[in-house]
């Protein structure tokens, strides 16, 4: 496993994000340092997507700069994302889980073994042998997060993962990520849920028009917003 503080700290500079002649996201600095869980909010379109893609380095950024304390392969293999939408492979639940490991050169034997191990934590134990493509919505999102946690990621990323889904299904998600937590994994995430954002997060950054408002502690956000963007929108009011 790669150790966190040989990643961290992520130092964002002031980066934009510019597609078809339209900003998407930017000017923005922020720096990923610290443990526990950060959550990303803000109204449709504000650019969490785009943003979390950006420090996973799936985004390519059209000015300033993004600087990893690590080396680039350390700084590849410490990371998972988990995506709103996981697109299923066409194999079993215990293939699809192997997976990340086989590709790290992983052993047939040890990264089944892992596996299986993997997808009772999350509740898949009975749906081993089962096609991915089958499973239910709870079930695709508990299989991405098992797929993005087999690897033990020291930083994990996560675009609404419990979108869609009911009570019980997002109340199990959300008990994976605080073990996740617990473990030591850094975990940024969005949501649209503030109830999720209040269960889960330690501190939170609030996203408007691709601009970073705030990035605050959890209990100040949602006490004492700094911008009329942010209290606004935890008020339920429509952001124009
Ligand atoms: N590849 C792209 N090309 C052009 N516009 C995009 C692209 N991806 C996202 N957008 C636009 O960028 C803005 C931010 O999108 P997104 O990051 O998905 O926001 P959020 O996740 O907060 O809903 C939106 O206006 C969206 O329509
Ligand atoms: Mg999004």
């Amino acid at each position: 496993m790669v150790s966190l503080d040989s990643v961290l700290p992520l130092r964002i500079e002031e980066i934009e994000i510019w597609r078809r002649g339209k900003r998407l996201l930017g000017p923005l600095s922020w720096v990923l340092d610290g443990d526990g869980i950060s959550i990303l909010m803000g109204p449709n379109g504000s650019g969490k997507t785009t943003f979390l893609r950006a420090m996973h380095g799936i985004e390519r950024i059209s000015n300033g700069q993004m600087h990893w304390a690590g080396e680039e392969p350390a700084v590849q293999r410490a990371q998972a994302f988990v995506f709103q939408a996981p697109i299923m492979m066409r194999r079993t639940v215990r293939d699809c889980i192997a997976y990340p490991l086989r590709l790290r050169g992983v052993s047939r034997v040890l990264a089944r073994d892992a596996a299986e191990e993997w997808a009772a934590r999350v509740g898949l134990g009975a749906a081993l042998s089962r096609p991915a493509m089958v499973l239910s919505g709870g079930e695709k999102q508990k299989l991405a997060l098992a797929r993005a946690l087999v690897s033990t990621p020291q930083l994990l990323f996560l675009d609404e993962p419990c979108a869609n889904l009911d009570g019980r299904a997002t109340h199990d998600i959300e008990m994976i990520l605080k073990e996740a937590r617990e473990a030591g994994t850094r975990i940024v995430m969005s949501t649209h849920d503030i109830g999720q954002a209040r269960r889960l997060a330690d501190d939170m950054l609030f996203l408007h028009d691709g601009r970073l408002l705030e990035a605050t502690p959890k209990d100040r956000f949602f006490t004492r917003p700094a911008t009329p963007e942010a209290a606004a929108f935890l008020k339920g009011d429509l952001l124009l």
